[in-house]
């Protein structure tokens, strides 16, 4: 195992290939989600041994919603699951979490899961995950410059204003951006925030991104 000369303080990582493992499997696509969960805890839990400061997520893009029907349920379904198992563990380990997008459009009952959890783990003090649901970099730019000149009518928009406007005023920009499945493209994630972002490409699908494979891109 090699060295993690600088542990850096917000990873961001868009979760792919799910699917794609799935299908090496012969399964249906939920099943690599299903596995793609036990790889967010992994992750969380490497962030929360190494004192990552901010972990974000790309759980959900709003393009996402031109997937089946099912699939979309399904997601919706294993956040839902998640949310409900992992809140002690959250808690015990001062995991504080945050809930990033444009939430209003998400299912009532999972609006109500989220804000539960997001109160639940307010007090935490270490790692704060941060999950980016129904999100994407060009509605953010969007909602932020909207909200800006409705509250500053005539006044010009400085990089400042956008940075606090952004869903994620409150967190540094990521130092890190990794990517699963051999895919090299930013796809409409965080486009403001990643001006000075490195990336780290990885062929290796999402579920079978584990610690190991996790601390390779922070050695890298
Ligand atoms: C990308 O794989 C993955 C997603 C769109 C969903 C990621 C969500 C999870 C792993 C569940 C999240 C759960 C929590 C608790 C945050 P893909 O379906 O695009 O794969 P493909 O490109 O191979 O088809």
């Amino acid at each position: 195992m090699g060295e993690i000369s600088k542990i850096p303080q917000h990873v961001s990582i868009i979760m792919d290939g799910n699917g794609r493992w799935a299908r090496l499997r012969g399964l249906e696509r939920l099943e690599g989600h299903k596995e793609g969960v036990g790889s967010v805890r992994a992750s969380l839990e490497l962030a929360v041994e190494l004192k990552i400061k901010y972990l974000s997520l790309f759980a959900f893009s709003t393009e996402n919603w031109s997937r089946p029907k099912d699939e979309v349920e399904g997601l919706w379904n294993l956040m839902f699951k998640a949310i409900e198992r992992e809140t002690e563990f959250l808690i015990e380990n001062h995991v504080r979490v945050l809930i990033l997008g444009n939430l209003e459009q998400l299912p009532q009952d999972l609006q109500a899961a989220v804000h539960g959890l997001v109160e639940a783990t307010s007090g935490g003090t270490g790692t704060t995950l941060i999950i980016m649901m129904n999100y994407s970099g060009k509605w953010d730019i969007m909602q932020a410059a909207n909200r800006f000149s409705k509250e500053n009518p005539g006044v010009e928009m400085r990089p400042e204003d956008m940075d606090n406007y952004l869903v994620t005023a409150s967190i540094p920009d990521p130092d890190l951006l990794i990517r699963t499945s051999g895919e090299e493209r930013i796809s409409n994630y965080m486009l403001w925030q990643t001006a000075y972002t490195e990336f780290y490409f990885t062929k290796v699908f999402w579920p079978d991104f584990r610690k190991s494979e996790f601390r390779l891109a922070l050695e890298e």
